[in-house]
C-alpha cells in the first residue's frame, strides 16, 4: 500500500514516515513548495505524481492563535486547501482521510464529545477546520476525517516540548487548570491512520467505515495536569522538573478561545476500525524517554 501523506516536518506526517518506513508501508510525504494548500492548483499534480492508494491530509494551518489575525490564510490552507485535497483523491479514486480537531466543539458540554454532537467553533482555527471537514465531505463520499486533539511529539512544536524547555529556565510554571482534553501522541495517531487506511483501502465500497471519526489518547487531563505528568517522567528519567502552579483560562489571556471541555470520545472508531489508542500516560512515557535518548546521544562523548 502506497500513501501520500501532505505536509513534510509536521508531527503527524513525520510520524507516519516513521511508522511506514518501520512496518513495510510505503509513505510519501508531500509539501511545500511542490504542493502547496494555498495554491489549490499544485495539489492534483503532487499528489498524481505518487499514485497513492490512499491519501492523508495531515497539513494544516495550525498556528491556533495566529490564525485570529490571518483568518484568509486559514481559511485558504484548512477549508480550500483540504478541499483541494478531496478532489485530487477523488480524481485519482483514492479514499483520502482528513486530520481534524476538538476545536470544532464549543466546549460547553459537560461530557466528551461524539461524532454527532453539533459543532460550534469558537475560533477562527477551529471554524476553518470545520469549513475543511464540509469541503473534503462535499468533494467524495470515499472520506474519512478524524479528529484529533491535544497532538504532541519528540520533535515538533509542542506543549510537551515547552514545559520540558520551561524547566530548564525556571522553577514553577503557571499552567491553565480549566481546560480538559485527551493528550494524543503523534505515532499513536500515525498507527491508528494506517489501521483506517488498510481498512478503506480493503473495503472500498463499504460506507460504514466512511464518515466522521474521533481519535485521541485514552483518558483526560487538564493542560496542568499534562504539565505534572511531564515534569514527573522528566524527573524519573534523571532530567528536571518544575512546579505547576494551576491558574485559570482567565489569567492567561490568549488571541484565540479554546474550548473548556476538549474530551472526544472515541467509542465509534473502536467499534468500526477496531482502533483504540494508549492510555496517554503510557504514551507520554515513551515521549519523553525517546527525547533524552535523543539528547543523550547528541551529548560530547555519547
Ligand atoms: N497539533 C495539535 O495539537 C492538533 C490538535 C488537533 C488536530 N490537529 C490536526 O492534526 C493535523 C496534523 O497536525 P500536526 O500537529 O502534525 O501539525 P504541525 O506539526 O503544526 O505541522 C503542520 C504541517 O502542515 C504543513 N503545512 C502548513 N501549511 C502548509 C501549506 N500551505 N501547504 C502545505 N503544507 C503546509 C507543514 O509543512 P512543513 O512541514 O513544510 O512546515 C507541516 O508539515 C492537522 O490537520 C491539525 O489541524 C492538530
Amino acid at each position: 500500500m502506497r500513501i501520500a501523506v501532505t505536509g513534510r516536518d509536521g508531527q503527524v506526517a513525520t510520524a507516519l514516515a516513521e511508522y511506514g518506513a518501520a512496518h513495510g508501508v510505503e509513505v510519501v510525504r508531500v509539501g511545500r513548495p511542490a504542493l502547496d494548500l494555498a495554491a489549490p492548483e499544485s495539489v492534483r499534480a503532487a499528489l498524481a505524481a505518487v499514485r497513492p492508494d490512499v491519501v492523508v491530509n495531515a497539513a494544516a494551518f495550525t498556528a491556533v492563535d495566529l490564525a485570529e489575525s490571518q483568518a484568509q490564510a486559514a481559511f485558504a490552507i484548512n477549508a480550500a486547501g483540504a478541499g483541494a485535497v478531496a478532489e485530487a483523491a477523488r480524481a485519482l479514486e483514492a479514499p483520502v482521510i482528513q486530520l481534524s480537531t476538538d476545536y470544532v466543539f464549543d466546549g460547553e458540554k459537560p461530557a466528551p464529545y461524539h461524532e454527532d454532537d453539533a459543532t460550534g467553533p469558537v475560533s477562527v482555527y477551529g471554524a476553518s477546520k470545520l469549513a475543511g471537514e464540509r469541503a473534503v465531505a462535499a468533494a467524495t463520499e470515499d472520506h474519512v476525517i478524524l479528529r484529533t486533539a491535544w497532538v504532541y511529539a519528540a520533535s515538533g512544536k509542542n506543549f510537551v516540548r515547552t514545559m520540558l524547555r520551561l524547566a530548564q529556565e525556571r522553577d514553577a510554571v503557571r499552567v491553565v487548570a480549566d481546560q480538559r482534553g485527551c493528550p494524543s501522541y503523534a505515532p499513536d495517531i500515525a498507527a491508528a491512520v494506517i489501521a483506517v487506511a488498510r481498512n478503506l483501502a480493503a473495503h472500498p465500497r463499504d460506507a460504514a467505515l466512511r464518515g466522521v471519526f474521533h481519535l485521541t489518547g485514552q483518558g483526560e487531563a487538564t493542560w496542568a495536569q499534562l504539565a505534572e505528568e511531564v515534569f514527573a517522567q522528566a524527573r524519573a528519567a534523571g532530567g528536571k522538573g518544575a512546579a505547576v502552579i494551576p491558574i485559570t483560562t482567565a489569567e492567561y489571556p490568549t488571541p484565540a478561545r479554546r474550548p473548556r471541555n476538549s474530551r472526544l470520545d472515541g467509542a465509534k472508531l473502536a467499534r468500526v476500525h477496531g482502533v483504540v489508542l494508549p492510555e496517554w500516560r503510557q504514551s507520554l512515557a515513551r515521549c519523553v524517554a525517546r527525547i533524552y535518548d535523543t539528547e543523550r546521544q547528541g551529548e560530547p562523548g555519547a
